[in-house]
């Protein structure tokens, strides 16, 4: 595979693809020790070394990375309404191209991946892949004993929306918590099916996408990069 040489530099996250052109034209970037000045270079980034001050790159295809968003800050690149989750990550990570796989309510808390990775992110979000959401939700009153029972049928929204069999686990015998699994992702889906059983959401967190759960060790508005074994783990459903 060849790319161009800006285009490797820059997903390294060390500078913009303007900023990249400078580089280059200050003879800051070493290709296999030589310095190289065209950014348009098509290059195997697994055949040769480059280097930036110094510095060798290592190339990677794509980033992933889990965020637990807040509430209050939206799934969003940009948006004037307010704090977008790009806006919590580092300097390095705005500048990959990263976007929300899937959304989350502004007010909705929890696990949020992002990723460079446009295919990955249709085949997680996608209802085809199957990929299981799994949300804790906290109602304003209890949740009705029949409740798993019509979400397992599928449920039909206010609206005449018809939405596929779900899972949704109770807490116990009138409990205000429950879990609610999904395999599609419609508008204010989980607010939508936890109303139509007469218990509205007073808090969504999303705590775990298929194999890959939601770490507790990460406060709201902390992200990492996920682990090689977690991006085999999301690999390994989305292509099952
Ligand atoms: N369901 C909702 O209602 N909101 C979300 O953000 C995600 C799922």
């Amino acid at each position: 595979m060849q790319i161009r040489l800006d285009k490797l530099i820059a997903s390294a996250g060390l500078a913009s693809r303007g900023e990249v052109r400078l580089l280059l034209r200050q003879g800051r970037v070493l290709v296999d020790g030589v310095p190289e000045k065209s950014a348009d270079r098509k290059l195997d980034p697994e055949a040769v070394r480059v280097a930036v001050d110094g510095r060798e790159l290592v190339y990677v295809a794509h980033h992933y990375y889990m965020l637990y968003k807040p509430p209050g800050v939206l799934s969003a690149t940009e948006d004037g309404a307010g704090p977008t989750v790009l806006e919590l990550m580092g300097e390095t990570e705005r500048r990959l191209g990263l976007f929300p796989v899937g959304r989350l309510d502004k007010d909705a808390e929890g696990l949020l991946l992002l990723t460079d990775d446009g295919d990955f992110c249709h085949r997680v979000i996608s209802p085809k892949s199957g990929v299981e959401k799994t949300y804790y939700v906290e109602t304003a009153v209890p949740v009705p004993e029949a409740a798993p029972a019509a979400f397992a049928a599928g449920l039909t929204l206010a609206d005449g929306t018809r939405c596929r069999p779900a899972k949704l686990l109770l807490f116990g015998p009138g409990e205000r918590r429950a879990t609610v699994k999904l395999t599609e992702g419609k508008f204010h889906q989980v607010k939508r099916m936890m109303a139509a059983v007469g218990s509205p959401v007073t808090l969504l967190r999303r705590v775990a996408e298929g194999a890959l759960a939601l770490d507790p060790a990460l406060a709201p508005g902390e992200w990492r990069a996920l682990t090689e074994a977690e991006r085999e783990a999301v690999f390994g459903e989305i292509r099952a």
